[in-house]
């Protein structure tokens, strides 16, 4: 018998299926990922087009994606149907742009941890690392905005 996106699938099933446990699908659902519908005697069913929402949070979590942002993605997908081929484009694109920019910090960080090899002043006042919002920093050492003001009185 051919499976149809419409089978109903217990929550054993999908753990057997996916390979997430059942506590990590009830915390799903909890977070309002994935749904299911009861059956006798309370047992939770999942229509068999969750697996691919599974699937979806499971690269999500592989990518270090965090879930609120899966719920972002969620949140335009429709419930009722397994997400496309174009929807899985659209989020693939989302989150490579997302990797993209955590690369990019990673490497500045990795940059500034450089310049700290061999230095260990720990400056709050120097250090890159402990005083990241120091944007001031690019137009000279020490107090910028005093000696800039101490030249406008001159
Ligand atoms: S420890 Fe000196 S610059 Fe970071």
């Amino acid at each position: 018998m051919r499976a149809s996106p419409e089978d109903q699938l217990t929550i054993g099933e999908v753990t057997r299926r996916t390979g997430v446990p059942a506590s990590a699908l009830h915390f799903y659902e909890r977070k309002g990922l994935i749904f299911s519908e009861r059956a006798g005697r309370n047992q939770r069913i999942f229509s068999r087009h969750m697996l691919r929402r599974i699937s979806l949070i499971m690269v999500a979590k592989r990518l270090h994606i965090p879930l609120s942002d899966v719920a972002e993605v969620f949140a335009g997908l429709p419930v009722d149907r397994a997400p496309t081929h174009r929807d899985w484009q659209r989020v693939s694109r989302r989150w490579k742009k997302q990797l993209e920019e955590r690369r990019r910090v990673l490497e500045r960080l990795e940059n500034e941890l450089t310049g700290c090899i061999g230095c260990g002043c720990l400056s709050m006042k120097a250090c890159l690392l402990l005083n990241p919002d120091d944007t001031l920093q690019g137009r000279g050492p020490g107090p910028v905005r005093l000696q800039q003001s101490s030249v406008a009185l001159e």
